[in-house]
């Protein structure tokens, strides 16, 4: 929360941009046991397993990861956190906040220090080397370089977070534009959008639709995918091809939709009624690929 009201003032248009709103962590502990539970459903395995990697692609302050070694049980942490749980992200304040919460949340409960190596500052949705990979061409060091060629090399098994949404801003062309993402932008229109029929679309290139995307592509043939964004994909217009494509492209798919939307629903106003504090209203949604 202080990060969040230091960011709010220190740099406003970019926390907007790049969607800094910090996760509650009653909200990242639901989604966590919630893809164990899945995972044990359906491909009978758990977040515990060795080789279960795990990914979250916009760590902000690293909750997602922290909130996970909180999970885990002790005797498997040891190797998850040196080979399974990856994270990224791109602001640099985020970025060694995440790393100093990850380091201490270990050493608080396993009493020793360990380097955690496996947090990247990497814009996640640029392409420049690799398909739905980060590209490591712009990485700012060799340190960096080669955490990323490890990450891109790994089958991740679960994509989680809290990916970026412009929760502030009504209008999704209003002042302050994110940046575009050719690569990711091209796979977006090739097929949300062509699958689609509504007349206007341009919801459809929000921050956390490309995350989407992205992630569809980064899961190989088994895995899933456990993200909190705006709700706005369950019901609008303009994202008909997404339901339609996220429908053919995996196996089960679950919604938790917190209602939460304040100019939707007249039973709830300010800002009391939403578990990010905001107008937009989110929904939480699991997508299973390759069950078996
Ligand atoms: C909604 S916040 C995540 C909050 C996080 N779960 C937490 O509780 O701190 C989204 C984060 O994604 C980061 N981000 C935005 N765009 C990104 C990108 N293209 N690649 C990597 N990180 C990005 C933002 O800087 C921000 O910290």
């Amino acid at each position: 929360m202080v990060y969040e009201n230091f960011y709010q003032a220190y740099n406003p248009k970019a926390a907007d941009r790049l969607g800094i709103v910090y996760t509650p962590s009653a909200i990242v502990r639901f989604m966590i046991e919630s893809v164990d539970y899945l995972l044990s459903q359906h491909f009978q395995t758990s977040l515990s397993q060795p080789g279960v990697k795990i990914l979250d692609p916009a760590t902000g302050t690293g909750t997602f990861i922290t909130e996970l070694i909180e999970y885990l049980p002790k005797r498997y942490l040891e190797q998850k956190y040196k080979e399974d749980l990856f994270c990224n992200e791109v602001g640099i304040l985020p970025y060694y906040i995440a790393n100093l919460n990850i380091e201490y949340t270990y050493q608080q409960k396993m009493g020793k220090f360990v380097e955690f190596k496996n947090i990247c500052f990497v814009d996640t949705l640029d392409h420049t080397a690799y398909q739905f990979k980060q590209g490591d061409l712009f990485a700012t060091s060799v340190e960096n370089t080669e955490r990323l060629k490890r990450q891109n090399d790994e089958q991740i098994t679960v994509i989680i977070g809290n990916p970026p949404y412009n929760a502030w801003q009504e209008n999704f062309n209003l002042r302050n534009p994110n940046r575009p993402y050719a690569g990711i932008d091209k796979r977006v229109k090739d097929t949300y959008i062509r699958a689609g029929q509504a007349q206007n679309q341009i919801a459809v290139y929000d921050m956390f639709v490309r995350f989407y995307r992205w992630a569809c592509d980064r899961l190989t043939s088994q895995g899933m995918i456990a993200f909190i964004t705006n709700r706005s994909f369950i019901d609008s217009n303009a994202f008909d091809g997404f339901r339609k494509l996220i429908a053919e492209e995996f196996d089960r798919v679950y919604i938790v939709d917190t209602q939460s939307d304040v100019r939707k629903n007249p039973k709830i106003s300010g800002t009391k009624n939403n578990v990010f504090g905001i107008q937009t209203g989110v929904a939480i949604m699991f997508l299973l690929k390759g069950v078996r």
